[in-house]
């Protein structure tokens, strides 16, 4: 491929102290649902935690319907197919030989150089979900035929891959109404994806704050202790 270019979009979760925006992430689940899953699976995701609260925190009855409406699997012990339950994970899906969606997030980088330095990724980040944003509504119209496929031009991909653009706007309706523009659901569904890559990522940012602000304190009470020990001699 050429040059990719990636638009560095704002998201919520974004710097130390970012967190998911929860209806964010379901309107994103949405857009999977009724667009991506038709190709992509998320198969490392298990169903139960869209109840988690860091993450969709949707009702754990309405997780049981979700999993039973929109999804069928083969049973472990059984073998037979029956509809999803929270236990399950999602479903795989390699019928048409699209990459699963579980980790793609942290899979692919939106922001590279300069000079392989990584000062971009330093400053804005790794731009993972920037990248699927920039993917979904990066589509330039141009297509090419190779060894009887189609591919598609898309400047986030920075030439053509197989998949057609999956977006045209108001391809969902979205509960509580914010309006579908290809760029919406582009952002929602990469933040979403975001959350199923790293659903960890608002603990580790507690952690690690809490963690600086241990050792702040520490260092100020050992150059304390320091100065009094050496107090006498000096
Ligand atoms: C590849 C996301 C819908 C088929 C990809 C990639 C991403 C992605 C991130 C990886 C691109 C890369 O390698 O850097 C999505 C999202 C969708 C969606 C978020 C929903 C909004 C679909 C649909 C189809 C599809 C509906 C099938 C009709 C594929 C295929 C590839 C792919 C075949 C492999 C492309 C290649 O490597 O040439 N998708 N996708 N996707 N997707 Fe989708």
């Amino acid at each position: 491929g050429g040059e990719a270019y990636v638009t560095d979009y704002d998201f919520s979760f974004e710097g130390p102290f970012g967190s998911f925006d929860q209806a964010q992430l379901q309107r994103g689940l949405q857009v999977y649902t009724e667009v991506c899953s038709a190709c992509h699976g998320l198969q490392y995701v298990p169903i139960r935690t869209l109840s988690d609260e860091s993450g969709p925190g949707l009702p754990a009855d309405q997780v049981r319907a979700y999993a039973a409406q929109n999804f069928f699997v083969i049973d472990q012990e059984t073998g037979e197919e029956r509809p999803a339950t929270p236990t399950d994970n999602f479903p795989a899906n390699v019928a048409l030989g699209a990459p699963d969606l579980s980790l793609m997030a942290k899979a692919r980088a939106g922001f590279h150089g300069p000079y392989g330095l990584g000062l971009n990724q330093l400053f804005k980040g790794m731009g993972g979900a920037e990248y699927i944003a920039s993917l979904l509504s990066g589509y330039t119209g141009e297509t090419r035929e190779e060894a009887g496929a189609i591919l598609y031009e898309n400047v986030a991909y920075g030439g053509y891959l197989s998949m057609g653009p999956p977006l045209y706007g108001d391809d969902v309706v979205y509960a509580d109404g914010t309006e579908a523009t290809i760029e919406q659901q582009a952002k929602d569904v990469a933040a979403f994806l975001m959350w199923t890559a790293e659903p960890k990522l608002m603990a580790r940012k507690e952690a690690g704050f809490v963690g600086v602000l241990f050792l702040v304190v520490l260092s100020v009470l050992l150059y304390l202790t320091n100065k009094k020990i050496w107090a006498p001699i000096k």
